[in-house]
């Protein structure tokens, strides 16, 4: 016992400083080709355009007007917190890095000289300052440039020589000017940004906020359909830079440029942007961090307690009890009981086809009447012989013991020549796809019944994640596997698929691969074929869509694949509530749909640790606790290593955890990909 709690107390230790080591979040954006998609997502100040798979800072449009004397400006119609610190205090916490790199092609027309130049812009608005053409590119105008009011900086990539310019090919470092601060010609480089015919480069900035420098690399990319070429070690241009003395704490980020009497169209492909986000540096969020840094440890402490004196008992127990845990079972108290073969037959029909009520992931479940009781049951029959029959049967007295008014009962159970059966609660109701999908048009469920179904799943899900004293998967969360009872509670059903996590795993590794059912199964289970509580409250989500929304999670909507793309589309456009089931009409509160669609887009998040834990999804329902904050993006999948206690030591915290990142979705949707890396940073200041 007393090695048990110096462990707790290293465990705690650990946790402490976990919670004061500084969170690195980073979001991920990749963008390209352009269509005319990229509308919605950028600021596209006329005249530039998107036309022909790219970005056109500057008009393409070759004959119908002029392209000489022209400018304009692309962003992303967002901003980004660049660095951090309270605005009444004149010190600057923190400063965010981020790395962008993107394609392009500076096209001279006719082989005639070139001009003005292209520029990677970091400004306040979305504004493009009239009078920007020419020299000005795009950046200001002959009465706003210089002035520390502008508050931009930007990378310059020039092709035209002004008296203030060193040459016609140079990349420069402005800061509200466009006279450079710094410039480096690239003739030395071999590189002509506008050359006769046509080449492409690609340009990478990295700007550090640690150590509060930029460098700009450029290679040439041999073709627009060849592999970006590797970054070169050597940059093309570095200084030191301390964005946040010139730059608005939220700034835009795009593109600039400019036409004179000189013309060229500048073109950007592709472009990959990822931003370090910053914590929220308010003193609410503070305080919050520090209830967390003391509360986390403490409720880790009396959790292990609590679990570490289960898990003794619990061995105590299982010590004692009959090895055979069928014995086991049968000696249980009171139920379950062992069914004779022959009464289930009996009560089925012989199993008959007409008495099926549904097909599980393992078997076939029929309606059946216990004549002697009269009594309606619901009989699984396990469509294949059990592998592993003792795991199965301690899962069985773990399945046994689960009471829950959301759950389904199980009954009891019988065995018999490799054969498995289950015997639950009948439920009149039948499942809840039935009743979103098949029903006629009048027996919609209405929406005190959605809510109060939803609810129920989700008591349900938090009884067996938390407050079973064995940790609980469910596995296999969706609209079929959720039954609804004479009263329309939701009841859980269908275990054959749940494991109990053993007290030391937090996941169960199935090596058949993930069973469930498309839409409902959490990203990163294709990659680890692990069922966790996490992608329990996934499979949660995605059942929670359903029922707000009447449609399955699979479906299609115009361009969206799933259900969760298309209601998170509508959230960024400010129309969620549209998602809500038209058959509804208005006949639903307006206020409970709206936290019901957040709360599912929050529990559809691709990244599993970002998921809401079932004890707030229980207090989100109720209304005691706001609905987290959904970005308006849907975030891409990234896949990390869960950190777990045994890859971190306490001597060093500085255990970076990251990850390839594997972008799952396709086509146009820009790729907002945040992933979690622990880090230890020596200007952290997450406790005040
Ligand atoms: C930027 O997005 C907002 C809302 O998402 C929209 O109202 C605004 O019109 C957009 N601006 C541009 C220039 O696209
Ligand atoms: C040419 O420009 C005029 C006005 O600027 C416009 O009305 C016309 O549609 C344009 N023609 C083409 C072919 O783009
Ligand atoms: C930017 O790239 C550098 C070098 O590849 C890397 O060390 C750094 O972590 C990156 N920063 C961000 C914010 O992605
Ligand atoms: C953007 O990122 C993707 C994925 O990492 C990579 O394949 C592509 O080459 C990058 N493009 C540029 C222009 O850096
Ligand atoms: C390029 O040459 C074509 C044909 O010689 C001509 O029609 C066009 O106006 C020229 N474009 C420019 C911008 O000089
Ligand atoms: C581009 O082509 C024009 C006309 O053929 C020629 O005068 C000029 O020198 C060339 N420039 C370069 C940089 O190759
Ligand atoms: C320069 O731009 C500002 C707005 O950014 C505008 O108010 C001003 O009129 C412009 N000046 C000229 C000379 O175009
Ligand atoms: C360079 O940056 C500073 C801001 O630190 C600015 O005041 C100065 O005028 C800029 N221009 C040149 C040419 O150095
Ligand atoms: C930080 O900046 C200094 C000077 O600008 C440079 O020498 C050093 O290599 C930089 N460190 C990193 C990690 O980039």
């Amino acid at each position: 016992m007393k090695g048990q709690l110096s462990w707790l107390f290293g465990v705690m230790i650990l946790m402490a400083a976990m919670a004061e080591t500084q969170m690195l979040k980073i979001s991920n954006y990749q963008f390209g080709p352009f269509d005319s998609s990229y509308y919605n997502r950028l600021a596209v100040l006329k005249p530039a355009t998107i036309s022909n798979d790219a970005l056109q800072i500057t008009p393409d449009s070759i004959g119908n007007f002029s392209l000489s004397d022209r400018s304009g400006r692309i962003f992303l119609n967002q901003t980004f917190k660049l660095w951090d610190g309270d605005p009444k205090e004149t010190a600057v916490s923190r400063v965010a890095s981020f790395n962008t790199s993107f394609l392009i092609n500076v096209f001279r027309v006719n082989d005639s000289v070139p001009g003005e130049g292209l520029t990677f812009l970091i400004a306040p608005d979305l504004i493009l300052p009239p009078g920007s053409s020419g020299q000005y590119l795009g950046l200001t105008n002959s009465s706003t440039d210089g002035l520390s009011s502008n508050n931009f900086v930007a990378i310059e990539l020039d092709t035209y020589k002004q008296d203030f310019d060193p040459d016609d090919n140079h990349i420069g470092l402005n800061i509200n000017s466009v006279h450079s601060n710094k410039t480096v010609s690239l003739y030395e480089f071999d590189i002509q940004i506008a050359p006769n015919g046509t080449k492409f480069y690609v340009v990478w900035i990295e700007y550090d906020g640690k150590n509060k420098s930029i460098k700009v690399y450029m290679a040439e990319q041999e073709q627009l359909s060849s592999p970006t070429p590797s970054k070169p070690s050597t940059p093309v241009l570095s200084a030191d830079l301390d964005l946040s003395s010139f730059v608005k704490q939220n700034s835009y980020l795009g593109f600039s440029a400019s036409t004179g009497s000189h013309v060229q169209l500048n073109c950007v492909l592709r472009w990959n942007l990822t931003m370090e986000v910053l914590p929220g540096g308010n003193k609410v969020k503070n305080w919050f961090k520090i209830g967390l840094a003391i509360g986390v440890p403490a409720v880790a402490l009396f959790l292990l307690g609590i679990g570490g004196l289960t898990y003794y008992w619990y061995k105590k127990w299982r010590a004692r009890s009959d090895p055979n845990i069928l014995g086991a079972l049968k000696s249980l108290p009171g139920t379950p009981r062992e069914f004779r073969f022959k009464d289930l037959k009996k009560a089925t029909n012989n199993f008959d086809d007409k008495h099926k009520l549904g097909q599980g992931g393992f078997g076939v479940v029929y309606k059946g009447l216990l004549q002697k009781e009269n009594l309606e049951i619901a009989v699984k029959k396990f469509s294949r012989d059990i592998k592993g029959k003792d795991d199965f049967l301690a899962e069985l007295t773990i399945i046994n013991r689960l009471r829950h008014k959301h759950l389904v009962r199980l009954l009891g159970w019988c065995h018999k020549n490799g054969l498995l059966l289950l015997v639950y609660d009948y439920m009149p109701n039948g499942s809840l796809d039935t009743h979103i999908f098949c029903g006629p048009e009048n027996t919609t469920l209405n929406w005190n019944l959605r809510y109060k179904i939803i609810s129920g799943v989700a008591s349900a899900l938090h009884y067996l994640h938390n407050e079973y004293d064995q940790k609980v998967v469910h596995r296999d969360l969706k609209a079929s596997n959720i039954m609804l009872d004479s009263d329309f509670n939701a009841r859980l059903g269908d275990f054959g698929l749940a494991r109990a996590l053993e007290n030391e795993k937090t996941s169960y590794a199935e090596l058949e691969g993930v069973p469930g059912t498309m839409g409902y199964i959490a990203p990163e289970c294709f990659h680890t074929a692990k069922a966790t509580r996490e992608s329990d409250v996934y499979g949660f989500g995605a059942v929670l869509l359903e029922v707000v929304c009447g449609q399955r999670p699979w479906t299609k909507i115009g361009e969206f694949l799933l259900l969760v793309d298309w209601v998170w589309w509508l959230h960024r456009e400010g129309r969620i509530l549209e998602a809500v089931d038209e058959r509804l009409g208005n006949d639903y509160v307006v206020e409970e749909a709206e936290r019901l669609l957040l709360l599912g887009l929050a529990c559809s998040h691709p990244i599993a640790s970002e998921r809401p834990k079932t004890q707030a999804i229980f207090q989100i329902l109720s209304g005691s606790m706001a609905v987290p904050h959904v970005p308006p993006f849907k975030p891409a999948f990234v896949w990390s290593s869960m950190p777990g206690p045994g890859s971190f030591s306490i001597t060093s915290c500085s255990v970076t955890k990251t990850a390839d990142i594997t972008p799952i979705s396709s086509g146009w949707t820009p790729q907002y990909i945040s992933r979690d890396v622990q880090g230890e940073f020596s200007d952290s200041n997450s406790l005040m």
